[in-house]
């Protein structure tokens, strides 16, 4: 993976995750109308004493998907238990999850949509009748056998919802799609890791966080640990907006929250492909990234804030792009 800083992926640095994961509904900040929907359900399911539906959670990556599983089986008061699509890849491995459950147990599948296909199969009767179905013995022994589930909860969080097959998505009953946050939400995002780490900032220091931080906690709280560090060794400790703006300013992290790579793909779109429209595997292999990366990492916040546009015959880079990146338009002078 990338060593961007603000990649919204996971890295290993991210070891404080544990401390300031937020582990109740009320800590969770925005997403309201997700968790508003969340806890009537979580609050429903407990009240008659039945597991709760389904959820799938998806949206860009570091907005809170796996938070928010952990956060469901805590307000459930349940076990959690962890996999990811990757990881299963016979149908043996889903099996073993499976019979650890307990009744009531939440099942977290992250990165759903790369479950193998035949996979995918077996959890369906899991999800809907609580049944295991799978094949013992080899050849002419094989034999079907049917294992009973206790009614358990899948939490499967993708950041491809287009990728899971309708089945599959069917499957799920209640369905939550995490949007990027607004400023005002990572300001108080910020605040909190401010408390939980026990290091202070000042307000205006916190606002420029968040507006640099692609709508996305998990950026934030990595820019936050990063300033840390320059005002425990440039200033006093405490997180100023002056020491604020030197760190983001020497980790090439621009007012909007533009890194060096979004430089890179907006220019290349601009210098070689005339400013678009460009398909995604011309401009993929043109600034060398894979195409679901750009889709997945890049392109959500650059697409939101209305640098980039996609339109049936490829993405376009807008006027805003152009301004921001001081290029001048010449596909413009013309008209
Ligand atoms: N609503 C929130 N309030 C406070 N902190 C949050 C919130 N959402 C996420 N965070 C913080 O952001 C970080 C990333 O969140 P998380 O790991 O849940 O993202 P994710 O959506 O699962 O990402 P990925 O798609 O890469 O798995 C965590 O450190 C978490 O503490
Ligand atoms: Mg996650």
């Amino acid at each position: 993976m990338d060593e961007r800083i603000v990649t919204n992926h996971e890295l290993k640095e991210d070891t404080f995750e544990g401390t300031i994961r937020p582990d109740s509904i009320d800590e969770y900040i925005g997403q309201s109308e997700v968790k508003e929907n969340l806890d009537v359900f979580i609050k429903a399911a407990k009240m008659r004493d039945e597991s709760l539906d389904h959820v799938l959670l998806y949206g860009p990556p570091g907005l809170g998907k796996t938070t928010m599983a952990y956060i469901i089986a805590n307000e459930l008061g349940t076990n959690i238990k962890i996999t990811s699509g990757p990881a299963i890849e016979k149908s043996g491995d889903l099996a073993a999850v499976l019979s650890t459950l307990e009744p009531g147990d939440v099942l977290f599948i992250d990165e759903i949509h790369r479950i193998p296909r035949y996979i995918e199969e077996i959890l369906y009767s899991a999800m809907e009748d609580f049944t295991l179905d799978i094949i013992v013995g080899g050849d002419s022994s094989s034999r079907n056998i049917r294992i009973d589930l206790p009614p358990f909860t899948l939490v499967g969080a993708t950041t491809r919802a287009g990728d899971l097959t309708g089945p599959l998505r069917d499957r799920f009953g209640i369905t939550s799609k995490l949007n990027f946050y607004t400023e005002e939400e990572l300001k108080e995002i910020v605040m909190r890791t401010s408390r939980v780490l026990d290091c202070s900032i000042d307000e205006n220091a916190a606002i420029e966080l968040a507006r640099r931080s692609r709508g996305t906690p998990r950026i934030a709280n990595r820019l936050f640990k990063r300033v840390r560090d320059y005002a425990l060794v440039l200033g006093s400790g405490n997180i100023d907006l002056k020491i604020t703006k030197i760190a983001l300013d020497k980790l090439k992290v621009d007012a909007s929250g533009l890194d060096e790579t979004d430089y890179n793909l907006l220019k290349s779109i601009i210098e070689k492909f005339n400013g678009g429209p460009v398909g995604i595997d011309a401009l993929a292999s043109s600034i060398g990234e894979e195409v679901t990366t750009i889709e997945d990492v890049y392109e959500p916040y650059l697409l939101q804030n209305g640098f980039l546009k996609r339109t049936s015959r490829g993405r376009i880079v807008t006027d805003k792009a152009y301004e921001h990146l001081g290029i001048p338009n010449k596909t413009k002078l013309g008209e």
